[in-house]
């Protein structure tokens, strides 16, 4: 890939790595800010690419060092992939090395018997396509996106140490595994030489499940952990306090936020956290950001935007992190109610 002089790409911001902290990723050499940002929503080609450009822009600008793709993300699948392509061949070409670049491979892909779950056919092939869409020679992290109830773990776990020693990833982890079946994974793939450095689940104050079991799976192992859906895809902020926006998550096609899960319970709770948000100053997305890092297991949330301006708020939130034990007992209340 021809890469042009340094003065022709997009010119960062010299301060970026001021702007946001960096966590260690389990027992790694990899830190990643505490924010990093994914591509599932709003940078398919059915979105706009000046505005998909704008974002990464202003988080590399921000000292987001992390991206997360997946082979599936768009719409169409794959689309974000090349958007992401793009904005790197455009914008990025000379600060490949300041990034962590992750895609996945384990929802559906393709017809027939090897276009989904966990076949090693199917991993190392769909990489193979991702690494074509984003014109990279290799991701930094490749995660099996899913565990698969039919391939054997083990032949799933030997693929992923396989794409490492191919060069086509330089890091592995896995996704939406639950504690036992991780333990399994982490274990194989210790003892194939190639540890796990990530777990990928999703976690929000409305959706704990990682706190009974798998963080301690993590932390005995070593393993970092960065949370997706922080926000709850958007219904931990202060956007549907009054209804649904039309420029909403919820309100646009997406099938996995819609108008009937923004119900008046949920609201009804978010209005009394918004309440403690204020009260520390800081806004509701802030504060559902800052709860999800209160764990130091945790070693990043990966946030989802649909424009520049969302990001820098919760970059900005990052820097007033501390919850005094009373408010963490005023927010567990409300979840409680
Ligand atoms: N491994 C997996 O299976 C898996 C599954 C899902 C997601 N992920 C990863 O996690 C990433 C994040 O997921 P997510 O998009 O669901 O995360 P999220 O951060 O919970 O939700 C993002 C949405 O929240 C809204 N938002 C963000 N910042 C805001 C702010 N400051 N104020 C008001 N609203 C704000 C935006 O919605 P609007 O569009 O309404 O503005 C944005 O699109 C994905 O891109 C992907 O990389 C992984």
């Amino acid at each position: 890939m021809n890469v042009l002089p340094v003065s022709q790409y997009y010119q960062p911001q010299e301060n970026r790595y001021e702007q946001i902290q960096y966590r260690r990723c389990g027992r790694s050499g990899i830190q990643l800010p505490l924010v990093s940002l994914g591509f599932w929503h709003n940078f398919g080609g059915v979105d706009t690419l000046e505005n998909s450009r704008a974002m990464v822009r202003t988080a590399f600008d921000l000292g987001i060092t992390h991206f997360d793709l997946a082979n599936n993300y768009g719409p169409p699948p794959g689309s974000a992939e090349e958007t992401f392509g793009q904005i790197l061949q455009k914008d990025f070409r000379p600060f490949r090395d300041e990034m962590i670049i992750s895609s996945k491979a384990g929802y559906y892909m393709w017809p027939g018997p090897y276009g989904d779950f966990g076949s090693r056919k199917y991993l190392v092939s769909s990489l193979d396509q991702s690494l074509k869409r984003m014109g990279l020679d290799y991701v930094d992290i490749f995660y099996h996106h899913r565990p698969d109830p039919d391939t054997p773990l083990e032949e799933t776990m030997r693929a992923l140490d396989f794409i490492v020693r191919s060069g086509r990833a330089l890091y592995v982890g896995i996704s939406n595994y639950r504690a036992e079946d991780a333990a399994k994974a982490i274990k194989i793939l210790a003892d194939l030489g190639t540890p796990c450095l990530i777990h990928q689940p999703n976690y929000n104050m409305f959706d704990r499940w990682i706190e009974s079991g798998l963080l301690k799976v993590l932390d005995n192992n070593g393993v970092g952990c960065i949370v997706f859906s922080p926000l709850a895809q958007g219904l931990l902020t202060n956007k549907y306090l009054n209804g649904i926006p039309e420029d909403s998550r919820a309100a646009k096609p997406s099938i996995f936020l819609q108008p009937e899960h923004v119900t008046d319970p949920v609201i009804n709770k978010v209005k009394k956290l918004n309440k403690i948000a204020q009260d520390h100053g800081l806004s509701m997305a802030q504060m559902a950001i800052n709860w999800t890092l209160r764990k130091p297991v945790v070693t990043s949330a990966l946030i989802g935007a649909s424009r520049p301006s969302q990001i820098e708020e919760i970059v900005k939130g990052t820097q007033r992190q501390s919850f005094s034990e009373e408010s963490l007992q005023e927010i567990e209340n409300i979840l409680a109610e």
